[in-house]
């Protein structure tokens, strides 16, 4: 119909459920030509619930076709975040035709033991599909890791690893990491923990990812993504990184227990891991555009609650510091440009009003820092009434942010109209691409280096797009604006 997915604030190119309230990303797997998306969901309500496995595939990452909820909550209790892999060997022998098995390790959330006061309430347990993840089972023995006590023992990560031959299964146990390692995706033993003294420590740690990249100069290492719920950078739930090697068994970080690095300086960014099992052993990232604290089940939204980020193409960069991650939208995602508006070499001296006024739009813009004097400058995204979105850059602090201090709607929390702040450690240029839908921003600088995400709700769209500098000259390189189309319409 002409009024699918036409609500105010419905993310235009990202994805969101049809209805209802969904949170993190599960079962992230690549199998025959389709990338499956399942996430959590709640599909009766507009808040947090009994937690299932919503689903949706896609062909090209851009486009996304809903279907049927896969996992329903059980007697072992409500279906929490986990993975996917495509057991290729059957490991587990689920197998009985030509399909590989599609096997899906979650956790087990037991309402009934939670509300007894026992800390034992969360279980792994896993369920199979043999037709491309449409129809699922679960298996008969679950669960198939049972809880020793931990009330915080949830979001198995799995991966194979090639080198020693068998499944690892990253889990995020209270505030650090556990490692688990099984033949058949059904008997794990724990043989490894990290993380009692590593990283931040300002929320429980959840859902977890360790995946493997090569940096341009060849060199191999090992990224544990590790979400930690509140105690971020910019406030509430987050995501941080640590880098280093794995041969199996644990994680070991390159770098002394007190470097915290960060995957996202925005607010809305959460619990984001990466696809099984990509093509060319791409390492493909999508994260759920919220923050537990303390907005996700506040946010003005109608029929529906959340949207995930884009799809984001993980990559390892060498800085004077070390091995860090760097980010971009998948290229797929240009598929969707309209057409283009070219902003020529120019000096900003004064707000500079861009024509192009379409909501959905991609911004490109460079900067030379080594010529602008300007001590602040950057890009206004604002309605006519006056609601706006900064994305500046502070010379001074050598900071950039975005200022949604007074970008609409806030009312709904004290911890929502706030500016968020990233270090940007580069003298010579300032690249930025954009990613603008009709509540959220996301930002890619110099390449990915420092990625920023954050929602935000007008009460009229932003059709007024302008570059602006304060105290002095912004000396623009080069700009390309183009519009997006909705992925939704039909
Ligand atoms: C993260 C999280 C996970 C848990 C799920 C429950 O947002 O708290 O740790 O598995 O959400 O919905």
């Amino acid at each position: 119909t002409d009024t699918f997915y036409q609500e105010q604030h419905r993310p235009q190119f990202h994805f969101s459920p049809e209805k209802g309230w969904m949170n993190d990303p599960n079962g992230l797997v690549y199998y025959e030509g389709e990338y499956h998306l399942f996430y959590q969901h709640y599909p009766d309500s507009t808040v947090w619930g009994p937690m299932h496995w919503g689903h949706a595939i896609s062909k090209d990452l851009t486009t996304w076709e809903h279907l049927p909820i896969a996992l329903y909550p059980d007697s072992l209790g409500y279906i929490f975040s986990g993975s996917i892999v495509v057991d290729e060997n059957n490991t587990t022998g689920f197998q009985t035709g030509k399909e590989k098995p599609l096997v899906a390790i979650f956790t087990l959330h037991d309402m009934v033991k939670e509300k007894a006061g026992r800390n034992d309430r969360e279980s792994q347990g896993i369920a199979y599909s043999l037709d491309k993840g449409r129809t699922w089972t679960k298996y008969e023995k679950n669960p198939v890791l049972a809880n020793k006590g931990d009330a915080d023992f949830r979001d198995p990560k799995v991966f194979w690893h090639e080198a020693t031959k068998h499944w690892v299964m990253p889990l995020a146990v209270g505030q650090h990491l556990e490692i688990f390692t099984s033949p058949n995706l059904k008997d794990w033993e724990k043989t490894g923990e990290f993380g009692n003294k590593d990283g931040a420590h300002g929320g429980v740690w959840e859902c977890p990812d360790i995946i493997s990249l090569k940096a341009e100069d060849g060199v191999e290492k090992w990224v544990l993504i590790q979400n930690i719920g509140r105690g971020a950078i910019n406030g509430g739930s987050g995501t941080q990184y640590f880098v280093g090697t794995f041969h199996g068994k644990t994680f070991i970080n390159d770098n002394p227990p007190e470097t915290t690095l960060w995957l996202d300086y925005g607010a809305d960014n959460y619990a984001g891991v990466t696809w099984f099992n990509a093509p060319n052993n791409e390492k493909i990232f999508i994260g759920w555009m919220s923050n537990w604290d303390d907005y996700a089940t506040k946010v003005p939204t109608s029929s529906w609650r959340s949207a995930m980020t884009v799809p984001r193409k993980l990559s390892l960069i060498k800085t004077s510091e070390g091995y860090r991650l760097a980010q971009m939208p998948v290229t797929q995602i240009e598929k969707l440009r309209l057409g283009k508006t070219e902003i020529s070499k120019q000096t900003i001296s004064n707000d500079t009003k861009i024509g192009e006024k379409s909501v959905l739009k991609e911004i490109n813009l460079s900067f030379d820092l080594t010529t602008s004097t300007a001590n602040e400058f950057g890009f206004i995204l604002s309605n006519s009434l006056n609601e706006k979105v900064v994305l500046g850059y502070d010379k001074t602090t050598k900071q950039v942010f975005i200022d949604r201090t007074n970008a609409g709607k806030s009312d709904f929390s004290k911890l929502f109209a706030k500016k968020h702040l990233a270090p940007l450690n580069d003298d010579k240029e300032l690249t930025i691409k954009a990613l603008v839908d009709n509540s959220s921003i996301e930002v890619f600088v110099n390449g990915g280096k420092i990625a920023l995400t954050d929602l935000f709700f007008p009460n009229e769209d932003y059709t007024q797009l302008s570059i602006y500098s304060k105290g002095g000259n912004a000396e623009l390189i080069k700009g390309e604006i183009y519009p997006l189309k909705s992925i939704w319409k039909k």
